[in-house]
């Protein structure tokens, strides 16, 4: 079968559009009919394919979102033999899956019925085990950062005590990284709920020694608005919370998450020549491919500069 499919799922990620591209270059390369898959397995299921145009595809690929659009298909099992029936129908030889946590589940679950299919961690989050990297999560965390050094701004000019929410989902890494990065003074992580007398005190270490605070926390944490309310009525002023919402998952890719999205598919591709399956990702930097029965269900947050 001389057709490779690639599809989008989840959460889109600021670099899909580059590893889309990166996937039809190179099936053209390996002299493979690229296809692409709309809405995730929502379109598999649905039959919705469509032949990639590698012209289209690189103008697309300095884009954010993705341009095959998205979607989740939580009952996924329930349909696995139907969408083995359209990979089937439509003679697809090589399967790639762009998606976080769920999304690769699904991949292993199609790879189990002895499809070449490979996943590549694309999601702001970047929870999925066990890669250090995922497409999106760089651009996102820039600009979480960006936000936070503006706030920064209105903080050194007018004391006072500001909370900044990034998306992240029931994970902190995305959150983390923008605290350590833009150096704030707390982090508040789902994974490690703090004392509220913790985050007192360290509200309070900030104000003696600079006259403000800057906390970040990620939309998971237990309770974050009672939490914050009850703090303001201990300060005696309002600690005040900025969303950043969903307008962290756009935006123009970074250097960073072009370069691993065509790094990984590069990976990937070679993968599918070899009727190969599994996860590729980063370790330490370097790309690797690990077998979907050796991915773990967990990835545990690591190194934590802020408190
Ligand atoms: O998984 C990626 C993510 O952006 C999370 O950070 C966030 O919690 C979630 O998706 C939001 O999902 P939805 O777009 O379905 O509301």
């Amino acid at each position: 079968m001389n057709r490779w499919a690639i599809l989008t799922s989840g959460g889109d990620a600021p670099g899909m559009n580059t590893a889309i591209w990166q996937f039809a270059h190179l099936a053209e390369h390996y002299e493979y009919t690229a296809l692409g898959i709309a809405r995730g397995f929502t379109g598999l299921l649905e039959g919705k394919f469509t032949a990639l145009d590698e012209r289209a595809c690189l103008s697309a690929a300095r884009r954010g979102g993705t341009w095959l659009g998205s979607s989740r298909l939580p009952d996924f099992a329930e349909h696995i033999e139907a969408l083995c029936q359209q990979l089937k129908q439509q003679e697809v030889g090589g399967l790639v899956v762009l998606g976080g946590n769920g999304s690769l589940a699904a991949a292993a679950r199609l790879a189990a019925r002895g499809f070449a299919v490979v996943g590549i961690p694309a999601t702001i989050d970047n929870d999925v085990a066990p890669s250090d990297d995922s497409i999106g999560f760089d651009t996102a965390l820039n600009s979480g950062i960006r936000l936070l050094d503006d706030m920064r701004d209105s903080a050194e000019s007018l004391p006072r005590f500001f909370a900044l929410e990034t998306l992240g989902g029931d994970t902190g890494f995305l959150a983390q990284a923008v605290a350590e990065a833009g150096c704030a003074d707390l982090a508040l992580l789902p994974e490690t709920p703090l004392a509220e007398d913790t985050i007192f005190e360290a509200i309070h270490r900030a104000v003696n020694q600079r006259g403000y605070a800057l906390l970040v926390a990620s939309e998971g944490y237990p309770q974050l608005e009672a939490v914050l309310t009850r703090l303001s009525e201990r300060l005696g002023t309002r600690l005040r919370l900025s969303r950043i919402g969903h307008a962290q998952r756009g935006g123009t890719p970074s250097s960073h998450d072009r370069l691993l999205a065509r790094r990984l598919v590069h990976k990937g591709c070679e993968v599918l020549t070899a009727g190969g399956s599994g996860v590729v990702g980063t370790q330490l930097g370097a790309v690797r491919l690990w077998s979907f029965d050796n991915i773990p269900s967990y990835k545990p947050l690591t190194s934590q500069v802020v408190a």
